[in-house]
């Protein structure tokens, strides 16, 4: 059996579904830069590349070298604020370097190809719960680098048979329940880490913005549990190889949870109390946002396991918690 190639599958999001691909009897290769990665986020037994997705040659022996019937692309840089400080580095990075991996690819024969892109391709949408539907307006570097991709697809399907499927996560959040994988980057920007990680260090969360048109105040998101992305990736990878054709699929749980929300169920999970500092909204976050994921359900035959945001923050803090120092590699 032909392995899958995961980039990125020394990350957050990738090493989960490095684990679901494993549960689900496949070979895994990994290929990460370790530029945010940890290489004990990899489990033993796998093989693994430390290479830059931007270096064609590199990704082309490798590619040669294993011959993945597919390809699963999550290595990139997503946080959005610095995005707008470090667009070519971004651009870079998400759009060079999905460039140089499909040009491996096509020199290569890899045919099958599964992309992580972002709801924020959709900007501030206007309709809520979002469809695939739904305008692309994204607002910063990251989210127009992550819809320059997808709009480069058609066209490389087209040219040179290479099948995608386009995954748009809403708010990645939570870990692996058994507590063998999780986040470790202090640098995240995620409200559930930021929060978690205030706590392990004694510091403060900020909320931004009391002020928004929603229950609370405090602005909506939907929080998708990482495992569940993971098995998401699996349906989309076994969808393509029944021939199901090239596609884009939301996901998300379908429902929002507001700040507030989140910073309590924190304190649930943790027994302890937040030092929540109240600041003004910052520019361009929408109040509320929530996906349709009726799509992926219906057509990958996916639906999320958690959807009790409680439960879904009980997993990071149970990683959090029981991993203070991280991989520590
Ligand atoms: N975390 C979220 O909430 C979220 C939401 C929507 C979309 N996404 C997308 O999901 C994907 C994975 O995100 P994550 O949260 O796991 O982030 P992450 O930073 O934990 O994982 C990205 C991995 O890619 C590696 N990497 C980065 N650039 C590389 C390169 N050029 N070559 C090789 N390796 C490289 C990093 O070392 C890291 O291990 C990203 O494409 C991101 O845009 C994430």
């Amino acid at each position: 059996m032909k392995p899958i190639l995961v980039t990125g599958g020394a990350g957050y999001i990738g090493s989960h579904a490095v684990k679901e691909l494993i549960k689900s009897g496949r070979k895994v290769v990994v290929v990460d830069n370790l530029s945010a990665g940890h290489k004990g986020a990899v489990p033993e037994g796998v093989d693994f590349e430390q290479a830059d997705t931007r270096d064609y040659d590199k990704m082309r022996d490798i590619l040669e070298k294993y011959q993945p019937s597919a390809v699963m692309h999550f290595a990139a840089f997503l946080a959005v604020g610095e995005s707008v400080e470090k667009p070519i580095e971004y651009y870079d990075n998400n759009l060079v370097g999905v460039l140089r991996l499909l040009t491996a690819m096509r020199d290569t024969g890899v045919k099958q190809f599964i992309f992580s892109s972002t709801a924020a391709v959709y900007g501030q949408p206007e309709n809520i719960p979002v469809t695939e539907k739904e305008s692309l307006k994204p607002e910063s570097p990251y989210g127009q680098s992550k819809l320059a991709v997808e709009q480069m697809l058609p066209w490389v399907e087209r040219a040179y048979g290479i099948n995608y499927t386009v995954l748009r996560y809403f708010n990645a959040a939570g870990a692996d329940k058994d507590g063998e994988i999780g986040l470790d980057n202090e640098n995240a920007t995620n409200l559930i880490p930021k929060a978690i990680y205030s706590l392990l260090h004694n510091g403060s969360i900020e909320i931004f913005g009391t002020d928004y048109d929603t229950p609370d105040g405090t602005g909506v998101r939907d929080y998708i549990h990482v495992s569940d992305l993971a098995t998401a990736h699996i349906k989309a990878l076994e969808r393509l190889e029944n021939g199901g054709k090239s596609d884009i699929f939301n996901l998300g749980t379908g429902k929002g949870t507001s700040v507030k929300e989140i910073i309590s169920a924190v304190e649930k999970a943790s027994g302890k109390k937040l030092d929540v500092k109240i600041s003004s909204r910052r520019a361009g976050d929408p109040a509320k946002v929530w996906a349709d994921s009726s799509k992926a359900q219906s057509e990958l035959g996916w639906s999320p396991k958690y959807t009790n945001i409680e439960e879904i923050v009980a997993t990071s803090w149970n990683w959090h918690s029981t991993h203070p120092d991280g991989y520590k590699s």
